[in-house]
C-alpha cells in the first residue's frame, strides 16, 4: 500500500495530474474537493448560508456521502445521487470553500477519507492531505504555481467545458479562494513541513507528470516492489 499526498492552490493542476499520476501507478485517484463540493452543494439546495456554521452543522445529519471508483473514475453520492459535474461549477467551488472553513464540516468527512486511504494504495489530493488526513503520507507534494498561471488553467478548464466566465473573474475568485482557504484556522492549506514543494509554472501536463513520478521514485519503494 502507497499513500501520496498532493497538496496545493486551486488551479496548480493536482486533479489532472493525479489522475495521470494514478492511472500509471494503478493505485486509486481520491479528489477530496469533491466531498467539500458535496457539502457545499447541500447546503445550497437549502438555501443555508455556507459561512453559518450552525446553520450548515444542523443539516449534516441529513447528509450521507458515499463514494466509488469505477475505471478509475471517483463518483461522489449524495444521499444516492451521483451529482457528477453539477459541483463543478464557480458557485459550488466558493461554496466548498466557505463551508469547508467549519469545523464540524471538517470532522464530518474525516473518517470518510481516511477509511479509503486504509483499503486503497491512493493518490489523494486537496489542501489538508499532508498535514491532517495522511500525516504518515509515504510522499507529500505541495503542488503551486503562479496566481495567473493557475487562473489561466482553470479558465480554459470552464471554457472548455462550455461554461461562459471571464478570465478576470476567475481570477479573483480564484485568488479570493486562495486566501480563505489558507488563513481559515482549521486546517489551512498549507505545506506539511515535510512535503516537497513543486512549482509547475512552466511545465506542462506531461512534464508535470513525470515531475511527480520522480518524486515517488526518490521518496518511496514503490517502484522496487513491483
Ligand atoms: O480542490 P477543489 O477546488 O475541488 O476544492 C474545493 C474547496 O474545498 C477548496 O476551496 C477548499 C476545500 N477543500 C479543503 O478544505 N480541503 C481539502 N482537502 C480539499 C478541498
Amino acid at each position: 500500500m502507497i499513500q501520496i499526498a498532493i497538496d496545493g492552490p486551486g488551479g496548480a493542476g493536482k486533479s489532472t495530474i493525479s489522475k495521470a499520476v494514478a492511472a500509471k501507478l494503478g493505485i486509486v485517484y481520491v479528489d477530496t474537493g469533491a466531498l467539500y463540493r458535496t457539502i457545499g452543494y447541500y447546503v445550497r439546495s437549502k438555501e443555508i448560508d455556507p459561512r453559518d456554521k450552525d446553520g450548515v452543522g444542523a443539516i449534516l445529519p441529513e447528509i450521507s456521502i458515499e463514494v466509488a471508483y469505477v475505471d478509475g473514475a471517483q463518483h461522489v453520492f449524495l444521499n444516492g445521487e451521483d451529482l457528477g459535474d453539477k459541483i463543478r461549477t464557480p458557485e459550488m467551488s466558493m461554496y466548498a470553500s466557505a463551508v469547508s472553513a467549519i469545523p464540524a464540516v471538517r470532522a464530518f468527512l474525516l473518517e470518510t477519507q481516511k477509511e479509503i486511504a486504509r483499503k486503497n494504495s491512493v493518490i489523494m489530493d486537496g489542501r489538508d492531505i499532508g498535514t491532517v488526513i495522511l500525516p504518515n503520507a509515504d510522499c507529500k507534494i505541495y503542488l503551486t504555481a503562479s496566481a495567473e498561471c493557475r487562473a489561466k488553467r482553470r479558465y480554459d478548464e470552464l471554457i472548455a467545458k462550455g461554461q461562459k466566465v471571464l478570465f478576470e473573474d476567475v481570477l479573483r475568485e480564484m485568488n479570493e479562494r486562495d486566501t480563505q482557504d489558507s488563513t481559515r484556522e482549521i486546517a489551512p492549506a498549507q505545506a506539511a513541513s515535510d512535503a516537497v514543494i513543486l512549482d509547475n509554472s512552466g511545465m506542462n501536463l506531461e512534464e508535470s507528470v513525470d515531475a511527480v513520478i520522480a518524486l515517488v521514485r526518490e521518496k518511496t519503494n514503490f517502484f522496487e516492489k513491483k
